[in-house]
Parts: C-alpha cells; sequence; structure tokens
C-alpha cells in the first residue's frame, strides 16, 4: 500500500513539460532508456548492499575468516564495480555518436545565444529546394534572412534541427529535457546539438549551468508545430511590427521611444533598433514575459517594466518605476500588442 502510494507519488513528479521521462523526441528517449537502466542498476545494487549489511550484523555476527572477508572486498569493492561501471560506460559510449550527429547540411538552424539572463534565438530557414513533394510544394516560401526572437524557441514537428549555440560573456548550459541532452554554451566557441520532436506541443527548457544571479530564471518555452503551421508563424515573426491600434498603446509607443527603451531593444519597423536586450517585434506573441518568470499580458508587462531588477535580480535591465502610472500602464499596453 505504502509502496505503492510512494511509486504513484515519485512518477507523477516525473512527468510534465520539463520532463527527461516522459520524452518528445528520439535523443531524450535514447537518454531515458539509459536512465531506467542506471535506475534498476542502482536499485539492485542497494538491496545487495542493504543485503549484505543485515547479514553481517543480524544474521551472522561473529567473526569472518579472513579469505571470506577478503574475497568480499576485493570481489565486492573492485571487480564488482569495475564490470558494472564498464558495462555502463560502453553502454553510454554506443549511443554519442548518434546524440551527437549534426543536423542536415540543408536544414532549420537556430543559433541560440545565452545572455544574462535570457535566450537570444536567431532562426536561419534553409535555402529554397526543389519541393519534393505536392504537400512541401503547397508551403507558404520561407521569408529571406535570419528571423530574430527571444526566450521562446519554435520547430517543426520530425524534422531534425540543428542548434547553434553561443554566449558573450558567462557559461550557460541548454537543456529541453523532453528533447534530448544538455549542451554547454561558451563564449568564443559555438557549440551545435541537432534535436528532433516527434511529437507537437509546448516544453519547457532550462540553463543548467550557474550562470550568476537569476540563473533560476532563465528558462524558455519550446512549442513544436506542424512544418506548415511553424512556417506561417516564421513568416509573421520576420515582418515588422503591427503599428499600435488602441489609444493606450499608441501612448505607451510614444513612452517606450521617448524614454530610451530603444537604446537596447528593437522593435522592427519602428526607430528602435538597440541590440543589447531581446528584440521585442512580436514580444506580445511570446508565452512568457522576462525569460519565463511572469505571465505575458498587461499586468505581467507592468510588473516587469516597473519591478525588473525584483522580478529578476541583477539583471541589467533598468527597472521604469520612477515612470508615472498612466505611462507605465500605457507601456504595458504597448508591448502586450506587439503580436
Ligand atoms: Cu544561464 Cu544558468
Amino acid at each position: 500500500m505504502l509502496s505503492t502510494a510512494t511509486l504513484a507519488l515519485a512518477t507523477s513528479a516525473c512527468a510534465g513539460p520539463q520532463s527527461a521521462l516522459e520524452t518528445a523526441g528520439p535523443a531524450a528517449e535514447t537518454l531515458a532508456t539509459l536512465w531506467w537502466w542506471m535506475a534498476a542498476g542502482a536499485v539492485v545494487i542497494w538491496v545487495v548492499v542493504v543485503g549484505l549489511a543485515v547479514w553481517a550484523v543480524r544474521i551472522s555476527p561473529e567473526a569472518h575468516d579472513e579469505g571470506r572477508a577478503r574475497l568480499l572486498i576485493v570481489g565486492g569493492g573492485a571487480v564488482f564495480p569495475t564490470v558494472v561501471l564498464t558495462g555502463l560506460l560502453v553502454y553510454g559510449l554506443r549511443l554519442m555518436p548518434d546524440l551527437l550527429e549534426p543536423g542536415p547540411e540543408d536544414g532549420l538552424r537556430i543559433e541560440v545565444t545565452g545572455e544574462q539572463w535570457w535566450w537570444r534565438v536567431r532562426y536561419h530557414p534553409p535555402e529554397d529546394t526543389e519541393p519534393a513533394t505536392a504537400a512541401e510544394a503547397a508551403r507558404p516560401p520561407w521569408p529571406g534572412g535570419p528571423v530574430v526572437s527571444a526566450n521562446e524557441i519554435r520547430m517543426p514537428v520530425g524534422e531534425r534541427v540543428e542548434f547553434r549555440l553561443d554566449s558573450p560573456d558567462v557559461i550557460h548550459s541548454l537543456w529541453i529535457p523532453a528533447l534530448g541532452g544538455k549542451m554547454d554554451m561558451i563564449p568564443g566557441r559555438v557549440n551545435r546539438i541537432a534535436l528532433e520532436a516527434d511529437r507537437t506541443g509546448t516544453f519547457r527548457g532550462t540553463c543548467a549551468e550557474y550562470c550568476g544571479a537569476s540563473h533560476a530564471l532563465m528558462s524558455f518555452q519550446v512549442v513544436v508545430m506542424e512544418p506548415e503551421d511553424f512556417r506561417v508563424w516564421l513568416g509573421e515573426q520576420a515582418a515588422p511590427a503591427a503599428e499600435p491600434g488602441e489609444a493606450d498603446a499608441r501612448r505607451g509607443e510614444e513612452v517606450f521611444l521617448s524614454v530610451g527603451c530603444g537604446a537596447c531593444h528593437t522593435v522592427r519597423g519602428t526607430p528602435a533598433d538597440g541590440v543589447v536586450g531581446p528584440d521585442l517585434t512580436h514580444v506580445g506573441s511570446r508565452l512568457t514575459v522576462g525569460a519565463g518568470i511572469l505571465p505575458n499580458d498587461r499586468e505581467g508587462f507592468y510588473r516587469w517594466v516597473g519591478w525588473t531588477d525584483e522580478v529578476k535580480p541583477r539583471v541589467h535591465m533598468p527597472a521604469f518605476g520612477m515612470l508615472p502610472e498612466e505611462e507605465l500602464r500605457a507601456l504595458a499596453a504597448y508591448l502586450d500588442g506587439l503580436r
């Protein structure tokens, strides 16, 4: 009864959008299998060790003869671990070539840069090639040049996508547990990892390498879409920002441009062309604000812009809580409207 409850509790904690055991891609599945083998091995070894301890203390507490003791020490302390660890090493090494296989030369490439503490994302669509099937011919054309976004990664289902990873200052590590293993983002070099998703859905990725005060506050959503939907989405992302419609948002754009937001942020189609912070051209269409911290709505933008360093300690962006309430609300309406 107790063990059933424990098992239910333990496995329920293993599910969810950031689970390495509820997989959504072949690489993650390979790693999950390795994990189950290691977990099963650990359980067997734990049972044997505890069994031996009970045997030595309770069942046969008298002094053991030296030959038997030596056999246990050499056998259990050296031979057994060597055999088990060598087996696991060989098994693990045989998985590596597949996991490290680069993406297709002419496929979709996504550059992700780890920043303190957010993710710069650039999509490099593949060169236009002759469509192989009628379904492919019906797809909308790729937009030209890289498409810039932040804190959210979208990718087509069933395609091996190559991620090129770097960082301008400190080391981060990109980890999307449902899709595969971690890969470090190291200043001065570009690391690659190719990932494929075999089902659509929204998954959570995170930084897996301590990178400063707000390391735990840089996550991102990974949205796996049908290839056609992905191409439509990419086309929308490549377009400049929509003109703000309602009065609130128009006022917000004025504030945005007059208080200097454009020195750090780009909103394509406006004079704002800074590259220090995230590109905000379509920020209102993302799932979260502040790299996975706040909900993407007016309240989220209001809190983020007004109390930035409370939401994310030591972040480079200054807080704008000193602005009049009306201007802060207008800014939030403008950002929320950048769909
Ligand atoms: Cu970025 Cu930890």
